[in-house]
């Protein structure tokens, strides 16, 4: 059995609710970051949770990078040979969450699927460091191998087209390289208190915009 933690979280004050989630989400993320540089009990604060739906209607999951984060919401790279993308291309839409249990804090993300600009996605590739570079040309993400020999041996293909000296420039990105982003409809954080005592505050977008926009959100405390 898993230990039972009474949640002694800082909760979320009404004084603390923004008009808009934009401020809230930034605090959020920053105060995350601060923990692992801080405590170091948070590793990769920026793991997001992306739920999509396939064509048969059935939910799936996984963990990805929070890679872009502005008021057009949060987004993330991946192939659009992954099933993920499958189900983008069949139900354009998603849900994320950052769940961060040293704060006991989340926030929770739905909203439409929007692609990122490829100017945007390949400007975030030549950040990345040659080996995962060259590790993308190599996975056709998704898809079946029939062992690991074949993928390591794909990679050194790759790996001698575009040594790491630089000698044939740098490694483009592959056809494949995508980003998406949830505009969302709606934002709700989380933050744990005693007792089961949590605060819940769940924004509602009421009219078209980012997560800053005025006038564009109403919010309202739940349950826990
Ligand atoms: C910590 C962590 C970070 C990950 N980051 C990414 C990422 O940024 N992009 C990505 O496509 N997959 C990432 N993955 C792998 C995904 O969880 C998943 O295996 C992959 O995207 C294929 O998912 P799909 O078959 O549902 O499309 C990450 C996994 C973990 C555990």
């Amino acid at each position: 059995m898993t230990e039972r933690i009474d949640y002694r979280g800082e909760g979320l004050t009404p004084e603390q609710v923004p008009a808009e989630p934009w401020p809230l989400v930034r605090a959020w993320v920053d105060l995350a970051e601060e923990r692992q540089r801080e405590h170091g009990d948070l590793r990769e604060p920026h793991l997001i949770t992306i739920a999509t739906v396939d064509a048969d209607g059935m939910p799936d999951a996984r963990g990805v990078l929070m890679r872009f984060l502005d008021p057009r919401g949060p987004g993330f790279v991946s192939s659009t040979s992954s099933a993920k993308a499958a189900h983008l291309e069949a139900n354009p839409v998603m849900a994320g969450v950052l769940t961060w249990v040293p704060l006991f804090r989340a926030i929770r993300f739905r909203g439409r699927a929007a692609r990122i600009a490829a100017e945007e996605v390949d400007r975030y590739w030549t950040e990345r460091p040659w080996g995962s570079q060259v590790g993308a040309w190599a996975s056709r993400q998704s898809h079946p191998v029939a062992s690991r020999g074949e993928l390591e041996a794909a990679f050194d293909r790759y790996a001698v087209r575009w040594p790491e000296d630089g000698s044939a420039g740098p490694v483009p990105p592959p056809e494949d390289w995508a980003g998406w982003r949830i505009d969302c409809t709606s934002v709700e954080f989380w933050a744990g208190r005693a007792s089961r005592l949590h605060d819940r505050v769940k924004f509602t977008r009421v009219a078209e915009g980012g997560l800053d926009t005025v006038g564009a959100w109403e919010s309202v405390r739940l349950q826990p």
